[in-house]
């Protein structure tokens, strides 16, 4: 083997041309998906307060966006819906004229070349910001579950794309897989969020969402942040049970359990790059004390590196003009 001075790594950095023959992982609009938060209203545009450049979006907004995400050549967006009246277990996640169902419908009539993934889970529906039935203060599994699979129907049902449970109830994805094939949906992915932790980066989501939990946290089903092996097990019992595409959430201090998955499972891997990552670099951004745009190329690449597939990202409409710019 060749060693110093016949070898210098720095030959393959002495010029931009040798450094893009040379670079490993690429970032392309093909990896990118788009989270959407709709509401309630006509012609509603609101900034999230801790989300600069995020917006919730009536209906008809999410229609003019989706259609501006097309034009940018973003595969795919993840919708979240904010209904006009929560309850105690959550009758507008599942309901066929709920917010998200009538979302999916209108985009899907208006835009034609994008993927609508729905994100299933209760908390943005009830009115104590749980992820499930209550009985106390105990989430019920199973009776959550069903729930789920109801839902998830619901949203197939409406047109959606794929379908993505971010619950962490126990048995959610054969239930929803099942349903899913029973009403005649067995065409229809289930992009799992496998692997969630109980994290502080959802801050600002919460915000955007209105899903804060009115008392407690979610610590009893999202996992410990401490935890790894329990991140294999979580994935593949999800598989074992019909995902197609598994998640890892937080995406950024949690490169290594996206490196575990992916090399364990090899299976189709997404991270979130969730919302306290993005409010992160755009805050110290907007005060100039990194630079905003290499920070966003940079935090994904490493996501990349780490071995996920696709992210989750609220950036994904500023990559995707930062990849035109830089062609
Ligand atoms: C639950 C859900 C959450 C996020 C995505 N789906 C919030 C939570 O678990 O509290 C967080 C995403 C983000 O922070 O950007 N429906």
């Amino acid at each position: 083997m060749a060693t110093y001075p016949t070898k210098r790594l720095r030959r393959l950095r002495y010029s931009p041309l040798v450094r893009d023959m040379v670079r490993e992982t690429v970032l392309t609009k093909n990896d990118l998906i788009y989270p959407l938060f709709v509401v309630p209203g006509k012609n509603v545009k609101k900034e999230v307060r801790s989300m600069p450049g995020v917006f919730q979006m009536s209906i008809d907004t999410v229609v003019e966006e989706c259609k501006e995400v097309e034009k940018l050549g973003i595969p795919a967006v993840i919708l979240f819906g904010i209904p006009d009246h929560k309850d105690e277990v959550g009758s507008g996640a599942y309901d066929p004229n709920g917010i998200i169902q009538q979302a999916v419908r209108t985009i899907k009539a208006e835009v034609k070349k994008l993927l609508v993934i729905t994100d299933v889970c209760l908390c943005e529906y009830t009115s104590h910001g749980h992820c499930g039935v209550l009985h106390g203060e105990n989430i019920l599994n199973d009776e959550t579950v069903s729930l789920l699979a109801k839902e998830s129907v619901s949203h197939a049902e409406a047109g959606a794309d794929i379908i993505a449970p971010s619950d962490m109830m126990d048995g959610r994805v054969s239930a929803i897989r099942k349903a899913l094939d029973y009403k005649g949906f067995s065409h229809i992915p289930i992009l799992s969020y496998a692997v969630k932790y109980a994290s502080g980066f959802y801050g600002p989501f919460r915000d955007a969402a209105e899903s804060a939990p009115a008392f407690g946290d979610r610590r009893s089903h999202q996992m410990d942040i401490a935890n790894s092996d329990e991140a294999l097990r979580e994935a593949e019992s999800d598989i074992e049970e019909g995902a197609d595409m598994i998640m890892v959430k937080p995406a950024g201090a949690y490169l290594d359990i996206i490196w575990r998955v992916k090399e364990k499972f090899g299976m189709p891997t997404a991270a979130y790059q969730v919302s306290g990552e993005y409010a992160m670099i755009k805050a110290a951004g907007k005060n100039n004390w990194i630079d905003e745009e290499r920070v966003m190329i940079e935090s994904l690449i490493a996501i990349k590196r780490a071995g996920a597939d696709m992210i989750l990202t609220y950036f994904a409409k500023e990559v995707a003009r930062y990849l035109d710019k830089n062609k």
